[in-house]
């Protein structure tokens, strides 16, 4: 049984705070791919989903001088390191289970290897892998995925449906267990 649902990260207000910087499209998005991506390889949708949703949630000064600077971002961008720490105090303040919220977090951590000195290619677990490749199908050049719109009613039914799914396919699989 899960004991957090999409929908109640979602709400919550620091995902709020947070994932409007990023954009609330992405990550809605990448959290429906990443779901697909988790039943073919079976790896657990509701860890899968929850990583991808808060995975840019890192996110931190996007504009200087009203203006994005892509590649000064780039630079100093450890984007990852944050969210990770904001995914894991998110989840728990919401009452989630530990184990959950430490995967989540790592997931969120290695969703990107871009502030590291070497690759994580071949080295990510399936759910840290399914996470990094919905996050890279959504991706668009110079950080243009972050400004497509959604508004928030039309990301909550989004989730609202995604929740169920993820429901559907943990029932089916306690069913046969
Ligand atoms: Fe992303």
């Amino acid at each position: 049984m899960r004991r957090v649902t999409l929908v109640e990260v979602f709400k919550h207000r620091i995902t709020q705070k947070y994932l409007q910087r990023s954009g609330i499209n992405h990550a809605v998005t990448v959290a429906e791919y990443a779901f697909d991506m988790a039943v073919e390889m079976g790896v657990g949708p509701d860890l899968a989903t929850k990583s991808a949703l808060l995975h840019d949630m890192g996110h931190y000064e996007w504009y200087r001088d009203g203006k994005w600077d892509y590649d000064e971002y780039r630079k100093s961008d450890i984007h990852a390191i944050k969210g990770a720490e904001r995914a894991h105090k998110l989840l728990i303040r919401l009452g989630e289970d530990r184990l959950v919220a430490k995967e989540v977090s790592v997931a969120v951590l290695l969703h990107t290897d871009s502030y590291l000195p070497f690759g994580l290619d071949e080295k990510r677990t399936p759910l840290q892998h399914v996470v990094a490749k919905a996050d890279e199908k959504d991706e668009q050049p110079m950080g243009l995925h972050h400004y497509k719109q959604m508004d928030k009613s039309h990301a909550l039914k989004r989730l609202h449906d995604l929740d169920r799914k993820i429901e559907q396919v943990l029932t089916k699989n306690n069913d046969s267990a």
